[in-house]
Formats: structure tokens, C-alpha cells, sequence
């Protein structure tokens, strides 16, 4: 990357392969698509300055794109150190306009196999806006809620006066922020004071940066208004379910090779993800084992016809591991000890710590070697082998490409529905967590029936004044769970 150039990525001659895969993607994405010919006059995002902290794959390229064709200007880092797509992020740096040796797309910052400090430096370049009047943007796209965290974590010690010693660090990810905090925060500039009094909200994309916000919200530490995309019922219940059910056996596959068909596989965690990867996995003629703690989930995964028993139960005899919990500590080195000879092991869920790594890294004689980028055996002393997909980090993102277009349309349609709606009524939106209105979530599911050939039946007068609602919709109460 020349010098001087305000954006990072691997290698910006990829940029054609990923305008090509772009342009493919936009048939797929018609959600998308026809926001932008809805909105192309309004321009309503005209004057918001979107830092998006989200997987840049080439789905993720297809949502910036629609950003900036509503007037945003966006600059962007990827929410994962393996998930960044390298020719999709080049095309976003290089832009349809540009060439390798002209490049005038989106400030983007984000490459497969970044290092934990180089991730925290491309999530802080993609929140430093040089020229604007607070240095930052004035709206936050978030996935997992990093970029969220490192506004709040920044300005929480301006407050103090200072940062926490690096020492007191609990992991290898938490001294990474720290040590960027340490260079950032001082006394006199207040940086993240300023950078965050302009933020109109953040619209966060996952089940985990969801959490983090309702954490925040409750203990009276959100500074600036939320909407939960998550939990927008055309995202959880498609994104979540059908776009694992497609990309868990995609990162398997694209990383092992292994046949699938007759194997035992532990999917831990039947919620929404839980479910896709469980039918995935069925799908393809495993033996499919669920472990749960709730047992609503541990009875709905036995009526859907899976075994339901403890990690315990199964850890010396199963073939496949996958954690989808978005919990910490569910596969531990100890439970890993046991396993058999070439027992596979991934996490789905957002964060690394589903699956003990340190720990496994500490056991006896354990011998790490790399097979390939992301896949990686772990052999014991007694000569058995583990094979670790993505270093226990999602591994659909991570060995295969994340989920396909399609699903990920609805997904990215609310995203930017939630981003006009914080961005053009402020004042409807106090500072709080909400989820997007249903007629805007049922508006999603809509602009994607056509492209299944899909036929609604039309509710007459009669009926919808029999069940309560209008002909137009909503067609559910907000408790409705589908
Ligand atoms: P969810 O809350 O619907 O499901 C998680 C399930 O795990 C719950 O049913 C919970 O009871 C269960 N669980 C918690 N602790 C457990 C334990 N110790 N043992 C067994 N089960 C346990 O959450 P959702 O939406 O399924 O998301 C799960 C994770 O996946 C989150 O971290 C989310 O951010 C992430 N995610 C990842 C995606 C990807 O593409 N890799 C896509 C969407 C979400």
C-alpha cells in the first residue's frame, strides 16, 4: 500500500476478482438493492459519518456500497482477524470507480490475519475521521461490539485520569485494547470525550454486542442510542439459523475435507445458531448430539429429533465439536485431553473463548503445527492428534467465506433501515437499546419474495379486523415469536 493512503488492506490488485464477486453478490442481495432505488433521492443517510466495525466480506462490501448510495460517508474495519475477505476489501479500497494505481473507494482497514494490536489499530482508524469536528463518526455499525467498547472504554478513562495498568490484563485480546488505550488517552485531549459526544447511535448486528449493549444499558453506562439488530426477526431467525446451516459444513469442509456422513457431532447450544448448525450437520448424515443448559432449547432440540446430553457424556467419543453458544469456557483444555485421535473442534460463536485455547496451549508436551491458514493440529504427548479450526474464532468466517448473500441481504437490509431510523430521528431515540420496528422488519422479509417466486395471500378487510391487526400489517404483536 502506497504511503499517505488513507486505507489498509492486503493487496489491492485482488480489486477486480472482488468487483466481480461484488456485482454477483448484488443479484442475491435484493433487500439491499432496492433500498438504494428507494432511497436514491431522499439521500437520507446524507451527512452521517458511519464507522462500521463488521466482517468485510463481500456481502459486507454490497452494505457499504448502499450506505454511501444513500449519501453516507462510511470508513470501515472488519470485527474479526480472519474474517476479512482480502479481494473484497481491496475492491471497497479501490472503489467502481477506481484502478490499483488510482484507488478511490471507502477508508478501509482490515486484512485476513491481522494480529491482535493490528486489529485494534485498524478498529481505531476506522473511528478517526480526520477533518470532522470531533475527529470521529457521528454513527457506529457494529458486530460484536468492539468499536462500541473502545469508545466507551476510552471515554470511561478520560473520566478516571487513567487507564488501567497492562499488566492487569485478563487476556492476549484485553491487553491488545489496553496498550491502544494507553497511547490514546491523556489528560488534556480527550479524545474519546469528544469523539463520542457526537455519536447519534449504534446499530449492532450480533446476539454478543447485543449483550454487551442491554450490560452497558443497565448499569447506566450507554452513552448514545442502540438498535438491536440482532433481534430483528428477519435477522436472528434467518441470518443466525439458515446462514450457519450454510456456512458451518462450508468451514468444516473448505478446512478438513473430512466426510461428514456417519460422524458423531456435539453442537453445544441450541439457540438460533445452534439450530442452523445442528440441521447443517444432519443434513450432511452426522449423528448429531445437542448439549444445552435451558431447557426450553434442550426440549425443543429433542422434539427437532437430536440426542440431548452433557459435554460429559460424549467427549471421548464424538468425531465433531462445535460451541454456538456466545457463552465462555464450554469446551475446556481438560475436556479436549480426553477427546479422541482426530477429533475436530470449532466455535461458531462470536468470541474465542467458547473453547479454552490458553488453556489448551498450556497442557503438557501439546505440540501446535499448522496444516494450513486456520486449521491447525494439536498433538499430545501420547501422539494423539486434535485438529482446531480458526484458532477456536468463528469458523465459518474464518475457513470458509461466512454466509451467502442471500441471507445476509436481510440481515444488511435492517442494519440500514436501523442506521436511517437513529440517524434521521434523533429525537425518537433516546439513549437506550430498541429493536427495529416490526413494519420495518416485516418491509425486510417482503423485499425478499419475489426473488423465491414467493406469493402472499392478502388479508381481506373481514379478516384482519377478526385477528386484530391492519391489512397492511404488522401482523403480529411485538410478543410474537415466531
Ligand atoms: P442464542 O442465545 O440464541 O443461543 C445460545 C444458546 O447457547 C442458548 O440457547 C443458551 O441456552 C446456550 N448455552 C449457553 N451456555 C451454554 C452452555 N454452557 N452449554 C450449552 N449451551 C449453552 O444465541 P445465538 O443467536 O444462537 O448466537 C450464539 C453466538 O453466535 C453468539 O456469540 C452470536 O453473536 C454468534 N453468531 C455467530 C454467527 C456467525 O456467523 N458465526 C452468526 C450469528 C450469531
Amino acid at each position: 500500500v502506497p504511503t499517505g493512503q488513507d486505507f489498509k488492506v492486503a493487496d489491492l490488485s485482488l480489486a477486480a476478482f472482488g468487483r466481480k464477486e461484488i456485482t454477483l453478490a448484488e443479484h442475491e442481495m435484493p433487500g439491499l438493492m432496492s433500498i438504494r432505488k428507494e432511497y436514491a433521492d431522499a439521500q437520507p443517510l446524507a451527512g452521517a459519518r458511519v464507522t462500521g466495525s463488521l466482517h468485510m466480506t463481500v456481502q459486507t462490501a454490497v452494505l457499504i456500497e448502499t450506505l454511501v448510495a444513500l449519501g453516507a460517508e462510511v470508513r470501515w474495519a472488519s470485527c474479526n482477524i480472519f474474517s476479512t475477505q482480502d479481494h473484497a476489501a481491496a475492491a471497497i479500497a479501490v472503489g467502481p470507480n477506481g484502478t490499483p494505481d488510482n484507488p478511490q473507494g471507502v477508508p478501509v482497514f482490515a486484512w485476513k490475519g491481522e494480529s491482535l494490536e493490528e486489529y485494534w489499530w485498524c478498529t481505531e482508524q476506522a473511528l478517526t475521521w480526520p477533518g470532522s469536528p470531533t475527529g470521529g463518526p457521528n454513527m457506529i455499525l457494529d458486530d460484536g461490539g468492539d468499536a462500541t467498547l473502545l469508545v466507551h472504554k476510552g471515554v470511561e478513562y478520560e473520566k478516571a485520569g487513567k487507564v488501567p495498568a497492562i499488566e492487569t490484563a485478563e487476556s492476549d485480546e484485553h491487553r491488545a485494547i489496553l496498550e491502544l488505550l494507553h497511547r490514546t488517552v491523556d489528560g488534556t485531549s480527550q479524545k474519546w470525550t469528544r469523539l463520542a459526544s457526537e455519536i447519534r447511535g449504534v446499530t449492532e448486528e450480533t446476539t454478543t454486542g447485543v449483550h454487551r449493549l442491554y450490560e452497558m444499558q443497565r448499569d447506566g453506562d450507554l452513552l448514545f442510542p442502540a438498535i438491536n439488530v440482532n433481534d430483528a426477526v428477519t435477522k436472528s431467525k434467518f441470518d443466525n439459523k439458515y446462514g450457519c446451516r450454510h456456512s458451518l459444513i462450508d468451514g468444516i469442509n473448505r478446512a478438513t475435507d473430512v466426510l461428514i456422513g456417519g460422524k458423531t457431532a456435539v453442537v453445544c447450544g441450541y439457540g438460533d445458531v445452534g439450530k442452523g448448525c445442528a440441521e447443517s450437520l444432519r443434513g450432511q448424515g452426522a449423528r448429531v448430539i445437542v448439549t444445552e443448559v435451558d431447557p426450553i432449547c434442550a426440549l425443543q432440540a429433542a422434539m427437532d429429533g437430536y440426542q440431548v446430553t452433557t459435554l460429559e457424556d460424549v467427549v471421548e467419543t464424538a468425531d465433531i465439536f462445535i460451541t454456538t453458544t456466545g457463552n465462555k469456557d464450554i469446551i475446556l483444555a481438560s475436556d479436549m485431553a480426553r477427546m479422541k485421535h482426530q477429533a475436530i473442534v470449532g466455535n461458531i460463536g462470536h468470541f474465542d473463548n467458547e473453547i479454552d485455547m490458553a488453556g489448551l496451549a498450556k497442557l503438557d508436551g501439546i505440540v501446535k503445527d499448522e496444516v494450513k491458514p486456520q486449521v491447525h493440529t494439536w498433538t499430545h504427548p501420547d501422539g494423539k492428534v486434535l485438529i482446531v479450526l480458526s484458532e477456536g474464532r468463528l469458523l465459518n468466517l474464518g475457513n470458509a467465506t461466512g454466509h451467502p448473500s442471500f441471507v445476509m441481504s436481510n440481515s444488511f437490509a435492517d442494519q440500514t433501515l436501523a442506521q436511517i431510523e437513529l440517524f434521521t430521528k434523533p429525537d425518537e431515540y433516546p439513549t437506550d437499546v430498541y429493536v427495529l420496528p416490526k413494519h420495518l422488519d416485516e418491509k425486510v422479509a417482503c423485499l425478499h419474495l419475489d426473488a423465491l417466486g414467493v406469493k402472499l395471500t392478502e388479508l381481506r378487510p373481514e379478516q384482519a379486523a377478526y385477528i386484530g391487526v391492519e391489512v397492511t400489517g404488522p401482523y403480529k404483536p411485538d410478543h410474537y415469536r415466531y
